[in-house]
């Protein structure tokens, strides 16, 4: 490329000088005599002009900007980590960085797909298990746009449940599905798990039962939005709106009380249903779990026949959100 030749001694006052034509995309470099500036234009100056390959000036990074914001002790108590739903970066900001947190944040918006950053405001809590957020930066709202197995999710990311770390759990179910399947999806949220199980298998229908109303407006517009026809979702209590039939498979996805709902899904299975159950618990209780479910279940005359314990991520350090996969059967 074109550059100027400024002998070292006269950098300064050429640099005042020709600034405006100088590319910026581009950074200058010298040898032993001379520095050697990227020129945009040609320009008429005592200096000569010749040919010299420069480097790309480095581009700014998210972790460039945290580097220049950043001291070295606060860079070690950043959590990197976050979870992108559609264009929405939701993150934790540790105590001891919230004077830092909007900076933190904007450094983020510089990953091309990251249009919003969000923070956790509050734990998952009550029946609907929602999350408070709170606005850092970019673009002001909650609602995304995300893609998940093959489908297309709405959904208000602080009025309803949504996890994208459950993705390859929600792959391991459809997987087990097998054509022609009759599904009931409890706690059916956003309607993600009808909708991934529509879109990734041959099932014939699949329910869903959803206590939030904004929830289950999203299940709709999910329906829609995936073009499914083999999905019907109810809006209501689990325990009165479940249709009254029988289902081959029945997903329980609600982990701190799935178990209390057991009653409601033995009453719509038959012979060989398929049940996948969530909880929360340590490692050392997952034997004593699967007990638990086998007792409630003979108790109502079934016989669970645990298949497996799946681990789907964890919770806290030493618990983890698990996924109890069985078959029923009759006591005679
Ligand atoms: C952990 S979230 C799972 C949501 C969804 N299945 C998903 O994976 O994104 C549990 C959901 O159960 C719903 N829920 C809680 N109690 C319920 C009940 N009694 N009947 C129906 N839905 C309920 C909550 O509103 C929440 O959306």
């Amino acid at each position: 490329m074109k550059t100027l030749k400024v002998p070292l001694k006269e950098a300064e006052k050429a640099k005042q000088q020709f600034k405006d034509s100088f590319d910026r995309k581009y950074t200058a470099t010298k040898d032993e005599q001379f520095i050697y500036f990227p020129l945009l234009k040609a320009v008429k100056s005592k200096y000569a002009i010749c040919n010299k390959r420069l480097k790309n000036r480095e581009k700014e990074t998210t972790e460039s900007y945290w580097a220049k914001h950043l001291t070295k002790k606060e860079l070690r108590q950043l959590k990197k980590a976050y979870d992108l739903v559609g264009t929405i970066a939701i993150i934790e900001i540790p105590a001891a960085l919230l004077q830092k947190e909007k900076t933190i944040a904007k450094a983020m918006l510089l990953h091309r797909n990251i249009k919003t950053v969000l923070k956790k405001g509050s734990a998952h809590e009550g029946v609907f298990r929602a999350q408070k957020m709170k606005y850092l930066a970019g673009i002001k709202t909650t609602e995304a746009l995300h893609k998940e197995n093959k489908t297309r999710i709405s959904v208000d990311v602080e009025k309803v449940y949504f996890s994208v770390r459950l993705a390859e759990e929600r792959k391991r179910i459809a997987q087990l599905v097998q054509p022609g399947e009759s599904i009931l999806v409890m706690f059916s949220g956003c309607g993600v798990y009808p909708a991934v199980l529509a879109r990734n298998t041959n099932a014939k229908e699949i329910i869903g039962v959803e206590i939030n109303p904004e929830g289950h407006a999203y299940g709709l517009k999910n329906i829609k939005l995936n073009r499914l026809r083999n999905v019907t979702l109810y809006c209501g209590d689990a325990k009165t709106a479940t249709p009254q039939k029988t289902f081959d498979r029945i997903i329980m996805p609600l982990p701190k009380t799935a178990e209390t709902f057991l009653d409601v899904a033995l009453a719509r299975a038959k012979e060989g249903t398929a049940i996948h159950l969530y909880q929360f618990e340590k490692e050392e209780n997952f034997a004593k779990a699967a007990e638990n479910i086998k007792s409630i279940c003979r108790k109502q005359g079934w016989t669970a026949n645990i298949l497996h314990i799946q681990k789907v991520g964890q919770q806290s350090p030493r618990v983890y959100r698990i996924c109890i996969d069985m078959t029923l059967t009759k006591h005679s």
